[in-house]
């Protein structure tokens, strides 16, 4: 395909001074950056990816994957979509997949995600079905699911995006409406816990840095559950981050976090220098960048600042750009992820590198 005038504006070989003035029409993506050290022996803590089965026979993604990652999440075989069918069958070959690859190569293995508002509703009719019916399916799909990984899995998004978009309480959904809204998190977790005793069970949710109201009532749902008995062991914050949010929010959300005294897991890290239904940027792609890698920098900081028994791991939603969700999409094109197509050092990768310092 013919380049087009960004990529030549955005091309090493011509990005001279002169051409910095165009800075704003070039492409977002980085010029080829330096070679990346494998990141689980920088970091002081599991450094995780995401993987699906349709990479698992990809060489390069695998030859990555092994030198940059201690933890894999499966992105999608995990989720009611792939794993649960009418009359409630169920259908975990796809899941058996990713856990045997990432068993097979030595990396361990977080489950992503058991009980989720966005899947589930077309079997788990709540319209429908009797609540006694609806109670005893959910106990068997979630006793048979984290049940079969007894032992195998380090730990597992157990609820995933319990809170309301904009942090004004919880979501309505077919869980809630036939369990409580309270009730179906206590009930999930305490099922997970009597199948895998070992595992560590997060409470999964996403813009809790980017919207403190959301992360305030997230924090607040956690204590709730505790206090009802929820056996939660870990925080999952998903930090899909806004770059555009003002410093220090990130660092007090993670601070307030911390207060818990759970460990955390940063678990789908991506940073997109534009976002979905926003007005188109004009500033530079400096200026963009700038802003990327001091978010993210700020969140790496934040979260290594942790104490070691409260750092999880640190997860990426995909390893190399293009492994990214956002860019598989058409959401991105502007290196939401820490390394580049070939598996080199993005200007975010720097700054999780720096943080550790
Ligand atoms: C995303 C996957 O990456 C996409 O491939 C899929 O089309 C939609 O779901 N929060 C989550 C993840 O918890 O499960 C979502 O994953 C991204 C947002």
């Amino acid at each position: 395909m013919k380049p087009s005038r960004r990529d030549l504006l955005a091309a090493p070989l011509l990005a001279v001074p002169a051409l910095s003035a165009c800075d704003r029409f070039a492409s977002a993506a980085p010029a080829q950056g330096p070679e990346a050290l494998p990141l689980k022996d920088i970091l002081p803590c599991p450094f995780g990816a995401t993987g699906m089965t349709w990479q698992l026979d990809q060489a390069d993604w695998i030859a990555q994957t092994l030198k940059h990652c201690s933890q894999l999440t499966p992105e999608w075989e995990q989720k009611m979509e792939r794993t649960l069918g009418p009359g409630f069958t169920y259908d975990f070959e796809p899941s058996d997949r990713v856990v045997g690859f990432a068993r097979d190569n030595g990396l361990r293995v977080h489950g992503h995600t058991v009980i989720w508002y966005s899947q589930g509703a077309e079997v788990f009719d709540d319209a429908t079905l009797p609540r006694d019916r609806f109670a005893a399916e959910y106990d068997r799909y979630i006793s048979t699911f984290v049940g079969r990984y007894k032992g195998q899995m380090a730990g597992w998004d157990v609820v995933n995006e319990p809170v309301a978009e904009d942090g004004e309480g919880l979501r309505d959904c077919h869980w809630s409406r036939a369990l409580g809204m309270d009730g179906y998190m206590v009930r999930a977790f305490e099922q997970a816990k009597a199948a895998d005793p070992d595992a560590v069970l997060f409470l999964n949710e996403y813009n809790l840095e980017n919207i403190p109201k959301k992360g305030a009532t997230f924090l607040k749902l956690v204590e709730r559950l505790l206090k009802l008995g929820a056996p939660i062991g870990g925080i999952g914050t998903q930090s899909h981050l806004d770059i555009e949010i003002p410093a220090g929010q990130i660092t007090t959300f993670m601070r307030d976090a911390a207060s818990l005294g759970l460990p955390i897991h940063v678990s789908e890290l991506d940073f997109p220098m534009q976002r979905e239904g926003r007005m188109p940027d004009l500033r530079s792609v400096a200026d963009k960048r700038a802003q990327q890698v001091a978010r993210v920098g700020e969140l790496a900081e934040a979260f290594m600042a942790l104490p070691e028994r409260q750092r999880y791991a640190f997860t990426t939603w995909g390893l190399r750009d293009i492994d990214s969700w956002l860019v598989r999409e058409g959401k991105s094109s502007d290196s939401p992820l820490l390394l580049d197509a070939e598996g080199r050092a993005n200007p975010a990768y720097q700054a999780v590198v720096a943080a550790v310092g």
